[in-house]
């Protein structure tokens, strides 16, 4: 699995066309459980936060204008993100999972104009549970795998279990800053969960079981549609 600027094309042949979003608070699964289901359904993963990352590492004119909202745990403006998504969801052939987008009512109208959606993923965690998950998670600076120092430690600390790359903890990962992330999420980005249950795509997923449960939940979740 190659991570290129936050969208993976598994080169597995045989695509699934499922078009799936990913809900949820911050550190609910949605980028663990993202990497998993790409490997089993075969589809596309669109991640916009590491497309954001990707930017702000590049230090390009979209990275420089992201990082002070993302360092803040405030969204970046929708249309700076809508952008991003548009042009990556409109080179794909087949089925993808977003996640991270849309996280705004006005996102996901505008998402709409774009491609169709099949099922939105929610997944459900107490609070308590997010601030810890976030503030030890480590990701690897080279293929974006994602780890936790208690629930899902690298074999060896600090290294990639997959790829040997160097483990970093993401400087939005402080708990002041995820307490932020959660704020945001409560006032910009939980309205989704009506707007979608609304429109007879939402799928509820307990998302604070451990990792594997969770996979098997969305996966049972998804059976009628496969
Ligand atoms: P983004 O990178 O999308 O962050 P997020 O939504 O806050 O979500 P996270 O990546 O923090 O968590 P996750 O749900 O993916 O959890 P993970 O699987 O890693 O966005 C970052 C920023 O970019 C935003 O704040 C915003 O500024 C900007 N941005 C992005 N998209 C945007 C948009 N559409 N519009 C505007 N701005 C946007 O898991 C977390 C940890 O828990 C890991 O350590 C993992 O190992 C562990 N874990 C996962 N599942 C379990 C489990 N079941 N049991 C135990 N541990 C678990």
């Amino acid at each position: 699995m190659t991570a290129t600027n936050g969208i993976n094309d598994n080169p597995i042949t045989g695509t699934m066309h499922l078009k799936i979003v990913l809900l949820g608070p911050p550190g609910s699964g949605k980028g663990t459980q993202a990497k998993r289901l790409m490997d089993e359904l075969r589809v596309a993963h669109i991640s916009t936060g590491d497309l954001l990352r990707e930017s702000v590492k590049a230090k390009s004119e979209l990275g420089v204008k992201a990082k002070e909202y993302m360092d803040a745990g405030k969204l970046v403006p929708d249309e700076l993100v809508i952008a991003l998504v548009s042009e990556k969801v409109s080179s794909l052939d087949g089925g993808f999972i977003l996640d991270g987008f849309p996280r705004t009512i006005d996102q996901a109208k505008r998402l709409e104009g774009i491609t169709s959606i099949d099922a939105v993923i929610n997944l459900n965690v107490d609070e308590g549970i997010l601030v810890e998950r976030l503030t030890k998670r480590r990701s690897c600076r080279e293929c974006g795998a994602v780890y936790h120092l208690l629930f899902n430690p690298p074999k060896e600390e600090g290294r990639c279990d997959k790829c040997g790359g160097e483990l970093y903890q993401r400087s939005d990962d402080t708990e002041s800053t995820v307490k932020q992330r959660l704020r945001t999420y409560r006032e910009s980005t939980l309205p989704l969960v009506e707007y979608y249950q609304s429109k007879g795509v939402l799928l509820n997923v307990d998302g604070g079981e451990d990792i594997s449960e969770v996979f098997h939940s969305i996966m049972k979740a998804l059976d009628p549609l496969m």
